[in-house]
């Protein structure tokens, strides 16, 4: 679009204040306002402002929210035939290459004081290795087991992007093909003051931020992800968090039972630990499967039994998702807004500039950020269908620099799962009462990534080794 064309727009949409100081700007600055403002959909924005500002920050819909169901686990009541055949169906999927891994990898380690693209932070007891690695050696595990090496697509920010991408060029791909390795950036959406004003952060930028994990479908289809999967015959996406390693990247039983149910969009829980515990709550509401965050769900909700003296909302998202690649396809194109994915706002302090260009730092929140959640796909997916995971072998992210979820507890989950393995190898090992080692050591996914694969690699060590402190199995 023609420089004047584009500015007129802004103009007529009352959005001309992004260039109040054009003229100020060297050719370089203009260039860069101008592609700041092209990535903006003004059409969508002046919707956003009746839909969403309208309202107070949390009105969120809590009206008809029953429980959802799931699958149980056999040893937690389910019918274990179902999970054999779920299992043996994923196996299929696998072996017949329908399958590639997803990671939403947006996101800074901004809570845990990391400067740099999250999944670089450093997790594991012993190596030390970085998230991306974790994922990479479990998937690399996956392919050699069911041969059929996977692709694996990574959502950046524009923050994020060339850090992450050259990470993976310095470490080699972690042992990875590159070719199957595909990072594209997600999308950006501006922030606006509370009359709906797009926010300059200086007078030649735009006060943009990352459009939420719910931007990785728009993403997936922009970048041509889509396309790649459906040349390579992939139509099931594995999605996963970038902030927690002990997730099967690739866990054959869910994928089958996505696969076996015909759904569009399957999702994992775990019942949680305590009423406030910070996770999403599968729920619901009038006939469709939502997840209400914790900060939505109000306290006395949260905190609710049901006649056997349990959390009546007991179904935790953690996060872990298959899509079907058409069901992203269709969601990414619906432009019409009756299956687009909603936005959330968040009230927040966006540094901005004055009418005179100079910078100001708001003391209390002085505009709106906007964001898409994943979840909020499951709505319109045909049979959703929830299946429990137990959660120490699944979920033990890193969040928080120290207490819940930080990088001790996850490391000790790591640990726990390892003494596991190794216990139901016939090991004996010192651990306390909540399962945790004595010892510092780690084992790679390439030589176990569960208790099935991890008893197959140990039975053909011979000699069977010393597990000492520092003790590295690969
Ligand atoms: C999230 C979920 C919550 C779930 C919990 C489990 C939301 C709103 N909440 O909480 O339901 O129970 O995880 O751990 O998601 N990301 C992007 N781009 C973005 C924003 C986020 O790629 O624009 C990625 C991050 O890199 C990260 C993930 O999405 O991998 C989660 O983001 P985060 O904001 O940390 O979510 P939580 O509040 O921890």
């Amino acid at each position: 679009m023609a420089t004047h064309e584009l500015i007129e727009k802004f103009q007529q949409a009352g959005q001309g204040q992004v260039f109040a100081f054009y003229d100020r700007l060297d050719a370089a600055g203009q260039a860069q306002l101008l592609a700041e403002a092209e990535e903006i959909d003004l059409e969508e924005l002046a919707q956003l402002k009746t839909t969403l500002l309208g309202k107070s920050a949390a009105s969120v819909d809590l009206g008809d929210l029953t429980p959802a169901p799931y699958e149980r686990l056999p040893e937690a009541g389910g019918d274990k035939a179902a999970w054999t055949a779920a299992k043996a169906a994923g196996v299929e999927a696998l072996k017949a290459g329908r399958v590639a891994a997803f990671t939403v990898a947006g996101g800074q380690g901004t809570r845990l004081g990391y400067d740099g693209p999250k999944g670089t932070f450093p997790v594991t007891p012993v190596k030390q290795k970085p998230l991306f690695q974790v994922f990479a050696e479990k998937i690399l595990a996956a392919g050699r087991r069911y041969g059929r090496p996977l692709h694996w697509f990574i959502m950046t920010s524009h923050q994020n992007h060339e850090a992450t991408e050259a990470y993976f060029t310095e470490h080699g791909f972690f042992g990875m093909a590159p070719h199957k390795v595909h990072f594209f950036r997600q999308g950006r959406m501006p922030a606006v003051d509370f009359d709906g004003k797009i926010l300059l952060e200086t007078t030649g930028t735009i006060a943009m931020s990352p459009d939420g994990h719910g931007g990785s479908l728009r993403a997936l289809e922009r970048s041509g992800a889509l396309d790649l999967m459906e040349r390579e015959g992939i139509d099931i996406l594995s999605y996963f968090q970038v902030d927690n390693p002990l997730v099967r990247c690739i866990d054959p039983a869910f994928i089958g039972w996505h696969v076996q149910r015909g759904p569009e969009m399957s999702s994992k829980m775990v019942p949680k630990a305590y009423a406030g515990e910070k996770v999403g709550h599968f729920c619901e509401q009038r006939g469709k499967l939502v997840v209400v965050e914790y900060s939505d769900l109000p306290a006395a909700m949260q905190e609710e039994t049901d006649a056997t003296g349990g959390l009546r909302f007991i179904a935790g998202s953690i996060a872990i998702h298959i899509l079907d690649r058409e069901f992203i396809r269709r969601m990414a194109r619906a432009a019409d807004g009756t299956e687009a994915l909603a936005f959330h706002r968040a009230d927040k302090k966006i540094p901005t500039v004055d009418a005179a260009g100079a910078a100001v730092k708001p003391a209390k929140a002085n505009g709106v950020k906007f964001e898409m959640f994943v979840f909020d796909a499951l709505p319109f997916a045909k049979n959703p269908v929830v299946i429990e995971t137990g959660r120490a072998d699944d979920f033990s992210p890193v969040k928080n620099a120290e207490g819940k979820d930080s990088p001790q507890t996850c490391r000790e989950d790591q640990l726990r799962q390892y003494a596991r393995w190794l216990k139901s190898a016939g090991v004996t090992i010192a651990t306390d009462d909540s399962g945790l080692p004595a010892l510092n050591f780690e084992v790679s996914p390439l030589f176990g990534d569960d208790a099935e694969s991890f008893a197959a690699s140990w039975a053909k060590l011979s000699p069977k080794p010393e597990i000492t402190e520092g003790f590295y199995l690969a």
